[in-house]
């Protein structure tokens, strides 16, 4: 059920990708601006290492990982924990356009970042600012 799901997900994400590519193409991002666009984030997640969990996990090193697996973390939706997908950067750049219509059971309260541009900036400081420390 797990893996059901998990490839559900990605299918679904496959099919936003290859919906309208020339949108969905992720365009090169600027972390200097990218900073600015994880303000709002920040309420709930630290993407440094050594400041652990918010309200949502952290985001050290996320690329890469299992979706909904990160230890010491207790409130993941089942939507997320079921999910089994591994973050890259164009899942979160497509995820994030609209978190809620992918998971609209999931705890994340955010609307996400509509605009192609921001989005990118915002997968391109996550990919600088989590990997930054050993
Ligand atoms: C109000 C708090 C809140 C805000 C604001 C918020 N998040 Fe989240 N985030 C969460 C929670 C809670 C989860 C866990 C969601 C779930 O399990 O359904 C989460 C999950 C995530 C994950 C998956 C982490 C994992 O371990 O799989 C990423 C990536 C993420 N958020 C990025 C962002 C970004 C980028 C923003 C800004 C656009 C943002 N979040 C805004 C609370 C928040």
């Amino acid at each position: 059920m797990k893996r059901a799901l998990g490839l559900a997900v990605t299918c679904v994400l496959l099919l936003a990708a290859g919906s309208s590519p020339a949108q969905q193409l992720m365009p090169a991002g600027d972390p200097e601006r990218g900073r600015l666009v994880f303000g709002p984030c920040r309420t709930c997640h630290y993407p440094e290492a050594a400041m652990g969990h918010n309200n949502g996990p952290n985001l050290h090193r996320i690329f890469g990982k299992v979706v909904g697996t990160q230890p010491g973390f207790d409130y993941y939706s089942e939507a997320f924990k079921a999910a089994g997908f591994v973050w890259t950067p164009e899942l979160m750049f497509t995820w994030l356009e609209n978190p809620m219509a992918m998971f609209p059971t999931s705890s994340m309260m955010s609307l996400g970042v509509p605009d192609a541009q921001q989005r990118a900036d915002l997968v391109a400081y996550l990919m600088q600012a989590s990997v930054r420390e050993p």
